[in-house]
């Protein structure tokens, strides 16, 4: 994975003398201590991280923590105290206006909490904006918009009035607005905070949905660790200005750094975060269709099991024999084929074990991983499932 942007030593203080109170803040002296002394205020301090092209970085935390001060020094909407901020490898601290201002149009994009629409403009008129400060003709920014609307699904709202659409549908029109930008980076804080619980879930879904059609490089802030699981590839938890744990949800929630963070997920619904490819085993033995009952029961020995799944020449799951099966096809002289079951379960490894405990639970064999080749890519044992009840 190529680095798309990297954070080093970021420090950001509020107040008149911010670069020398830098020295307070390397000497150990608190937040706390520093506003009571100094009157300053620690915005975020001594930060460091990476993150990869095309993957979703959520930084999490409390209100107050820090997120959107260090959300801000990604576009310089802050200019940070001291630390650099790479990004395709060029230290966008030290920019020109010039630079800057190329860079914010043609790089990066944001979508605020609260929308930050023209309520006098239409639907269009909105994600047409930053076309239009740039100068692009309007025919091209109008065709532009539109695509960028079907992507959102607000295709046919156009020409509707902000004021006439719902509250998740106006964060869509954000959304639209920013990726009419083409941006690589999208930097989003707290874009679903203000919607109510259900929105919030279809925008979720509807967030990775139409990631895994742009593949930008998005930077996510929310204060909820169950939105931060969900969306997140990677998560970097937020407390006073600092970074206490990155990791991706299933480390965080597997080895938590201290007792900070095991607070902050003690009351995660594991099974709504771990999905299919998390908990999956890889198959190692597996039998062909071509291959003869003796040879699959060998094959179930050698693995310790009583049934083995059964796939064509490209890996295809055609079905899966159990070891009884076998022994009365070896009598009746029957070959695989005339054996192969098909009552087992697929899916895919997207899927949430929320999701696969009703699978496990009416099912007597593993549960099957496969793309859309229907191709196997691991297996699940209802172990795996159905412990996570307990
Ligand atoms: N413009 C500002 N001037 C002074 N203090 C600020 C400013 N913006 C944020 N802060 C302070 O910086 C700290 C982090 O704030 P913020 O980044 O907004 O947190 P979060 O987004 O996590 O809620 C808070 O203590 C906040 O009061
Ligand atoms: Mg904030």
């Amino acid at each position: 994975m190529v680095k798309k942007m990297e954070i080093k030593n970021l420090s950001k203080i509020f107040g008149k003398n911010g670069k020398k109170i830098l020295k307070n803040l390397d000497a150990g002296m608190t937040k706390g201590e520093i506003l009571k002394k100094t009157g300053h205020t620690v915005g975020i301090n001594n930060v460091s991280f990476d993150v990869k092209a095309g993957e979703i970085f959520v930084i999490m935390g409390l209100s107050g923590s820090g997120k959107s001060t260090l959300i801000r020094c990604l576009n310089l909407l802050n200019k940070p105290t001291s630390g650099e901020v790479f990004i395709d490898g060029e230290n966008i601290v030290e920019y020109n206006r010039k630079e800057l201002q190329k860079f914010r149009q043609e790089k990066i994009a944001m979508v605020f909490q609260h929308f930050g629409l023209f309520n006098h403009r239409s639907v269009i008129g909105n994600v047409e904006y930053g076309l239009e400060v740039r100068g692009i003709s309007k025919m091209e920014r109008y065709k532009i918009a539109k695509e960028a609307l079907e992507i959102v699904g607000l295709g046919g709202w156009e020409d509707n009035m902000i004021h006439e659409l719902s509250g998740g549908m106006q964060q869509r029109v954000g959304l639209a607005r920013a990726l009419a930008n083409s941006p690589e980076i999208l930097l989003m804080d707290e874009p679903f905070s203000a919607l109510d619980p259900l929105i919030r879930r279809d925008m979720h879904l509807e967030l990775l949905d139409i990631q895994s059609k742009i593949k930008k490089t998005i930077i996510f802030i929310t204060h909820d660790v169950n939105e931060a699981f969900k969306l997140g590839d990677r998560v970097a938890v937020m407390k006073d200005g600092q970074i206490v744990q990155i990791g991706t949800p299933e480390d965080i929630l597997n080895n938590p750094s201290n007792e900070y963070i095991e607070d902050f997920v003690k009351d995660i619904d594991r099974t709504k975060i771990l999905r299919a490819k998390h908990v999956m085993k890889k198959v190692g033995v597996v039998a062909s269709i071509n291959t003869s009952p003796k040879v699959a029961i060998k094959e179930m020995e050698d693995v310790g099991t009583s049934s083995i799944f059964v796939v064509g020449e490209s890996r295809e799951v055609l079905g899966i024999v159990t070891i009884d099966d076998c022994l009365e096809a070896i009598k009746n002289k029957e070959s695989i084929k005339d054996i192969l079951r098909d009552d087992f379960v697929t899916t895919h490894k997207e899927t949430y074990v929320q999701d696969l405990i009703p699978m496990a639970v009416n099912s007597k064999f593993p549960i099957v991983v496969v793309n859309e080749d229907k191709k196997l890519l691991g297996i699940i044992l209802r172990v795996s499932v159905l412990a996570s009840l307990i």
